[in-house]
């Protein structure tokens, strides 16, 4: 059993929320109070939070066929049959289709396109103009992820997907479905038919055309004799984690470069003499250790399962922390600060200490390309425009993932003019 938590605590959990504005801050107070092993006490919802390196690698490798990736949530209900939320061979067959368009040896081919779509977002901003980068990172990653997985421009269709896209986000966002899991949920049901009818759309364009010139994510799917359902499962749960991720990752970094002129500039100064900017790797590794844009990976446990601190029962609902495992102050030096050199060349984390993409069988299936889009877009958007951080107050917000709430507003300016005076 976990440790049941004191009137003191509760109350220091209600400050931090407060503090906060975001349920991180209690998850932080009960972990240094109580450890790497407690259970959340929420009304008809108590799960188990584990996290540290011993917790990460037996949820993720050596006791993960205790533990099963599909429950009762709106994830399920949402994404049905794609590859994040279902088990054994089902699961098996629908990664192993998807793994050699998303494998590192193919993301060179995908550079073109990372550079292309951000161009064509940044052609919209005039100088001057204060952007949000949430919103703007959503455009350049949507573009990307569905052009490189299923040859697909939704430049003009981003009227049409828009909201529908950011209506799936909030249906599976945490919410007080949590508490009342039947609670009706009104407004989701014709933007997400929208969605589908798009999707079902792009499928049915590609069976008439009948055609392999593109090799990408989709036609492997088509060419595994899927159905039209399974195929548009696969589709919508790459589309969200393909670039929900994305979209947090990119504009994270906005809001850490904007906290820390310093680094900004320093990383300017790279991107402008190097092809490959070492700092900027590392203010990417560092943002993904602190805004962890996947902050949890929500188990159902199916065999009880034993850690150093405790016992959690069959049937129960188990996260492993990403964002506590980040914060351990045990694991990492000053913690809470932001620190890209702690990721230079040389410098080691312990196994299952750093884990922005999960680990294991199951690691995630676009690490490598996230990774690779971040870079590239980044370096571009650095490159060809003057970020200037209008300092707001942001707090982490609990959606589908980690996100920078209310926003990151950004005043921008083209360094056309700067480069041809230098
Ligand atoms: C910065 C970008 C990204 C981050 C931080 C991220 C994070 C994660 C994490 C933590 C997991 C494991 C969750 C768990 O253990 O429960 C995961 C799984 C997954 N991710 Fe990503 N992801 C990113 C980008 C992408 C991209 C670009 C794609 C698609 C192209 C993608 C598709 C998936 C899929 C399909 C899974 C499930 C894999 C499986 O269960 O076999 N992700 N991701």
């Amino acid at each position: 059993m976990a440790k049941s938590i004191s009137p003191d605590l509760g109350r220091a959990a209600l400050r931090a929320l407060i503090k906060e504005g975001s349920p991180l801050g209690p998850l932080k107070v009960m972990a240094s109070h109580i450890g790497r092993f407690f259970q959340i006490p929420l009304p008809g919802f108590r799960p188990y939070v584990v996290f540290g390196p011993e917790a990460n690698r037996k949820v993720l490798v050596t006791e993960r066929d205790k533990v099963l990736w599909r429950n009762t949530d709106p994830v399920t209900d949402l994404l049905r049959q794609g590859v994040l939320i279902v088990d054994g061979d089902e699961h098996d067959l629908y990664r192993k289709l998807m793994e050699p368009p998303l494998h590192p040896s193919q993301l060179s081919g995908f550079t073109s396109k990372f550079i292309s779509h951000t161009e064509r977002v940044t052609s919209k901003w005039q100088d001057g103009d204060v952007v949000d980068m949430l919103v703007e990172s959503r455009k350049i990653a949507l573009l990307i992820i569905m052009d490189t997985l299923f040859s697909k421009d939704v430049w003009d269709d981003i009227p049409l997907v828009w909201t529908p896209i950011l209506k799936a986000i909030k249906y599976i966002s945490p919410g007080m479905w949590i508490l009342w899991r039947k609670m009706p949920r009104f407004g989701f049901r014709k933007p997400l038919n929208v969605l589908d009818k798009y999707l079902y759309g792009i499928i049915a364009d590609r069976r008439r055309q009948k055609a392999d010139k593109n090799q990408d994510l989709l036609q492997h799917l088509i060419d595994a004799d899927l159905t039209d359902d399974i195929i548009r499962d696969q589709m919508l749960t790459m589309l969200i984690a393909g670039h929900d991720t994305s979209t947090a990752l990119l504009a994270w970094v906005f809001v850490l470069l904007g906290q820390h002129p310093d680094v900004h500039k320093r990383v300017i100064e790279e991107v402008d003499s190097m092809e490959k900017s070492p700092l900027l790797d590392q203010v990417i590794k560092e943002s993904l250790r602190l805004y962890p844009p996947i902050h949890i990976g929500n188990r159902s446990v199916a065999e009880e399962m034993e850690f150093n601190e405790g016992k959690v029962p069959t049937d129960e609902r188990m996260f492993y922390s990403i964002y506590l495992t980040h914060r351990d102050p045990e694991i990492w030096e000053n913690a809470e600060n932001f620190c890209p050199e702690r990721f230079a060349r040389g410098q080691k984390t312990p196994p299952f200490a750093y884990v922005p993409f999960g680990g294991g069988p199951r690691t995630c299936i676009g690490a490598a390309f996230g990774q690779a889009e971040a870079r590239v877009v980044l370096a571009q958007l650095l490159r060809t425009y003057k970020f200037e951080f209008a300092d707001h107050k942001i707090h982490p917000h609990m959606g589908a993932t980690l996100e920078p709430r209310p926003g990151v507003m950004m005043k921008v300016t083209s360094r056309d003019c700067e480069h041809r005076l230098g």
